[in-house]
């Protein structure tokens, strides 16, 4: 309105096509935060926002929006309607409900499944060639459900598993040896959350292996006691949902790190949940973390990471019961 009076026409194009456009499902804690972050790193030309609560989206994308003078251009649209997403190069899936204090991520499961069967066919419906992000918890569970049901292929249906749990642990290794978390290197992968594999054989500084100077590391009888760190990143969303509700930041920060990975195609490693069938001797169909190389294509590698033969059994038992949880569900 009025924009002919401020400026004139000299090409028809449709001005508003979007090009680095990222959807978000569920702008609740997590993809607030997650949009948020996106919003601030001028990571999208355009973020659109979807949710059931008409009110709270519509609040959440006026709150944004009137933050947009002070950042990078990005237009930021809501609606219920998800033909508000079409054209999405990513689509995060960050809807559904979340744990109460003391519940696991698996008792989720059928609840946030049934809510995944609604979403998925609209966000492939507008955005046939999305890459779908998948955060709503169990996550690997759910990043498998929607591999299902969207019938994209796997490199493109990718759930952000351990990323969170690998970051944590960096954390915590930075604080025991007073380094930067970004030089502190360390795999956590498996199942996002309880029954996550630490790989304490290549936990590493500069090349430094944490086993070479302690080679009891991670094992039940080192008198260092390292595994409390993995006990720690285990305990760490019970703790903070104990303490606050919720957990956000670190997820949104790093939601926002893979669409920066996607959409500048920075092939970046890091665990992600993915379809792990034929790895480290699993057998499974199932979708947990492994190291994976990320870019415009979504999960293009999955690194062979020389892990021992615990690891490995540990990884498979990760695998049996995450099988054992998607046969009983109804989707
Ligand atoms: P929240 O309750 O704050 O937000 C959930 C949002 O989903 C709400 O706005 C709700 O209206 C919306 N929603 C519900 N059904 C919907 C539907 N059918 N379509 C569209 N939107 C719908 O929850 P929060 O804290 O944001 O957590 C969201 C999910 O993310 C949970 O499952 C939680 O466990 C998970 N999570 C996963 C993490 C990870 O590392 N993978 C980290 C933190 C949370
Ligand atoms: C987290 O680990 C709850 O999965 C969520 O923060």
């Amino acid at each position: 309105e009025g924009s002919h009076r401020l400026m004139r026409a000299v090409s028809d194009v449709e001005v508003n096509e979007p090009h680095a456009k990222i959807t978000i499902v569920g702008v609740g804690q997590v993809g607030m935060a997650a949009a948020f972050s996106i919003t601030t790193q001028g990571l999208a030309s355009e973020l659109a926002l979807v949710d059931v609560v008409a009110d709270k989206l519509k609040g959440e994308m006026m709150d944004l929006q009137h933050g947009l003078a002070f950042l990078k251009p990005t237009r930021i649209r809501a609606d219920t309607d998800y033909a508000i997403s079409k054209g999405s190069v990513i689509c995060v899936v960050t809807a559904g409900v979340r744990q109460k204090e003391g519940e696991s991520r698996r008792n989720l499961v059928q609840r946030n499944v049934e809510i995944f069967k609604k979403i998925i066919p609209q966000l492939v419906k507008y955005s046939p060639n999305t890459i779908l992000l998948i955060v709503s918890n169990p996550v690997d569970i759910l990043a498998y459900v929607a591999w299902k049901i969207s019938g994209l292929p796997k490199h493109r249906v990718i759930g952000s598993g351990t990323m969170l749990d690998s970051s944590r642990m960096r954390f915590l290794l930075s604080e025991r040896f007073q380094i930067a978390p970004q030089n502190c290197h360390g795999y956590i992968l498996g199942e996002h959350g309880d029954s996550s594999v630490a790989v304490w054989s290549g936990v590493n500084v500069a090349g430094t292996h944490l086993k070479d100077i302690c080679p009891k590391a991670g094992e039940k009888d080192d008198p260092e006691n390292w595994e409390q760190i993995h006990q720690d990143v285990i305990n760490s969303a019970y703790e903070i949902i104990r303490l606050k509700g919720y957990t956000s930041w670190a997820i949104g920060t790093m939601v926002a790190s893979l669409c920066s990975a996607i959409l500048r195609n920075q092939r970046l490693v890091y665990a992600l949940s993915t379809l792990a069938t034929g790895f480290h001797g699993i057998d499974q169909e199932v979708y947990l973390s492994l190291p994976c190389v990320i870019g415009e294509h979504g999960i293009t590698h999955i690194l062979n990471q020389n892990i021992t033969d615990a690891e490995k059994e540990k990884l498979c038992q990760g695998a049996n019961d995450l099988r054992s949880i998607i046969d009983g569900i109804k989707f």
